[in-house]
């Protein structure tokens, strides 16, 4: 098979990549692993930069997502029983954030690539091996249907998240890792509850961080900080909400509305960076070249610009044979992703409980204090949290 770019991971940067280009009429052909129900029933975060709603919309893929969307105009921070509002178009010259689901992204793309000729999807592609990126010839070996196959194309988009095949068909001497792993995790609890608040509440906590977040109007999403190796069945839907309650300031936890969990899992938190993010024809993009904690929400919104740039930077060569975009795309993404590691780091930082040391906590609540009391520190958190402006070079 042979085709313009090829591309491994069937998962939101992957989808919404080869959409992209397919309407540039560049041909794509996507290697995921498992089937579409597998990679649809992920429960991820939900909350879209003004950077990804316009990609999703560039895509033409957002009519759903416009509809059905609910755009925020402030977060909520609670240190303690204190609450600060944080009005982020009053401190961004109107920009604000969506929340959608990424379950529900990945399911609108996946309607439109499944009926784009542009574009094919092998489900269940199996042993995926990106080869001959170094070389100038690149090329995809894998196993469909028990059957070895090869994928010859132009150029690789790596868009097979941290566990995938791209980044570790690397040679190791070609690539810096950077890592950080915190010391605990988070507990995620999804309810068809309506939420506790219109607005999505961070709250730092002396038993630990907390989070309220929502899907829909009927469906809320909350998390709960939880110690390095939890386990899942240790935590009773009842032990839950409870905690959580626990976490809020009262005038909050009253209002909480408990149910049946339809979705309950644990997740590590970690910061990662691989350096640089092309390797010849093989780009890396989304989760296989960087993770951040949750707590800032970048994750998509990170992949978003990876995907604008690399999807401008192909289009530019394909349509007027112009290699300058590319040559700058790693430099280029990883400039936005580092500022995106950094809030993250700094917003857990700020939230979470590291250990049971007095004055670590006093002096999260003098940071809180500064931010919350001068228009400085709310500006840096709103600017942060609706995310940095994409490089205008790439259009
Ligand atoms: N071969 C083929 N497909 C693979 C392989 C492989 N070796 N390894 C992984 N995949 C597929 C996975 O099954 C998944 O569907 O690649 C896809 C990667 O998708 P994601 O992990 O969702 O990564 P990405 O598309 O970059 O989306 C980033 O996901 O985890 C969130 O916070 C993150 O929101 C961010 C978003
Ligand atoms: C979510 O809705 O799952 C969510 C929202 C905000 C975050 C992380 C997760 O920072």
């Amino acid at each position: 098979m042979q085709t313009q770019v090829g591309i491994i991971g069937g998962g939101p940067s992957g989808l919404c990549l080869a959409r992209l280009l397919s309407l540039a009429g560049v041909r794509s052909v996507i290697l995921e692993r498992h089937d579409r129900a597998h990679v649809e029933a992920r429960i991820r975060a939900g909350v879209l930069e003004q950077g990804m709603i316009e990609l999703m919309r560039k895509a033409q893929v957002g009519a759903r997502m416009d509809r059905e969307g609910l755009l925020h105009d402030g977060i909520v921070l609670t240190f303690d029983d204190r609450v600060e509002r944080i009005d982020l178009p009053g401190h961004t010259g109107g920009q604000r954030v969506m929340v959608y689901g990424q379950t529900e992204l990945t399911r609108d793309l996946y309607d439109a690539v499944l009926q784009d000729a542009n574009v094919s999807v092998v489900f269940e592609a199996q042993g995926v091996r990106p080869l001959g990126f170094l070389d100038g010839e690149p090329r995809l070996d894998y196993v469909s249907d028990g059957k070895p196959q090869t994928l010859a194309c132009d150029f690789i988009a790596g868009c097979d998240g941290y566990h995938g095949a791209s980044r570790a068909a690397v040679p190791r001497g070609l690539i810096t890792e950077y890592e950080r792993v915190y010391p605990f995790g988070w507990l995620g609890l999804l309810a068809d509850t309506p939420p506790v608040h219109e607005e999505l509440i961070y709250s730092n906590h002396s038993r630990g961080f907390a989070l309220c977040s929502m899907r829909s109007h009927t469906r809320s999403r909350y998390y709960v900080q939880v110690g390095q190796g939890e386990k899942v069945e240790d935590w009773s839907d009842e032990r839950f909400w409870d905690e959580i309650r626990r976490r809020l300031p009262e005038r909050f936890a009253r209002n909480m509305v408990t149910g049946p969990s339809i979705e309950k899992s644990i997740a590590p938190l970690r910061s990662f960076v691989a350096e640089p993010l092309r390797f010849g024809k093989l780009f890396l993009v989304g989760d296989a070249g960087h993770i951040v904690p949750p707590t800032g929400a970048k994750g998509l919104n990170l992949a978003a610009s990876d995907m604008h740039y690399l999807s401008t930077a192909l289009i530019a060569l394909y349509r007027e044979g112009r290699g300058d975009l590319l040559e700058r795309y790693s430099q280029t993404a990883l400039r936005r992703i580092w500022a995106a590691v950094r809030f993250s780091w700094w917003f857990t930082s700020l939230t979470h409980k590291f250990n049971d040391d007095a004055i670590e906590r006093k002096i999260q609540l003098a940071e809180f204090d500064y931010l919350t009391g001068s228009a400085a520190g709310r500006t840096t958190i709103a600017e942060n949290y609706v995310g940095l402006p994409f490089d205008a070079s790439f259009g």
